[in-house]
């Protein structure tokens, strides 16, 4: 597959995860894809709850999903993807980005040390996306290194 086609696969995965959210009470569903260097694809979506503090966002659950799925090295890229559901049911993409909220750029930035990457990180709107490295989104970043 070409880079193109790879990072659109990423976001659609993002859509599509963003489709299994559960946030009746923002009514903005969320979808995270993390690439893996062995090609692997692994989802979340943001799940809240009644008392709307906890909301889990949908990048801390993908980093779960990883670690269940044994995958704590090799984080290249990751795609987030939001919105509110249109009539259609269909993601209504915002003009603003998904860019990831701080404490998602401290869980990410832990696989990230844990695998001595730097992860692309694209964060989709209704035009497209941007696209930062995660030490741009989170410099100087705490992690598994800063303890020793
Ligand atoms: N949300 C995410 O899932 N990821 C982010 O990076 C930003 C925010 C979720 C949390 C909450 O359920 C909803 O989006 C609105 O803030």
């Amino acid at each position: 597959m070409s880079e193109v086609s790879d990072r659109q696969a990423l976001l659609d995965a993002a859509r599509a995860a963003a489709l299994t959210a559960y946030a009746p009470y923002s009514g903005f569903h969320v979808g995270a894809a993390f690439r893996f260097d062995d090609g692997t694809i692994v989802t979340g979506s943001n799940f809240e709850n009644a008392s709307y503090g906890l909301a889990i966002c949908a990048e801390t659950a993908a980093a779960i999903v990883a670690n269940l799925q044994g995958r704590r090295t090799g984080l290249v890229e990751v795609a987030i993807i939001g919105g509110p559901l249109g009539a259609d049911g269909q993601l209504a993409l915002t003009a603003a980005p998904v860019t990831p909220c701080g404490r998602c750029r401290q869980v990410m930035n832990e696989l990230a040390q844990l695998g001595g990457t730097d992860p692309i990180v694209y964060s989709g709107h209704a035009d497209g996306y941007l696209e930062h490295r995660l030490s741009v989104l989170l410099p100087a970043a705490f992690g598994p290194a800063n303890l020793s």
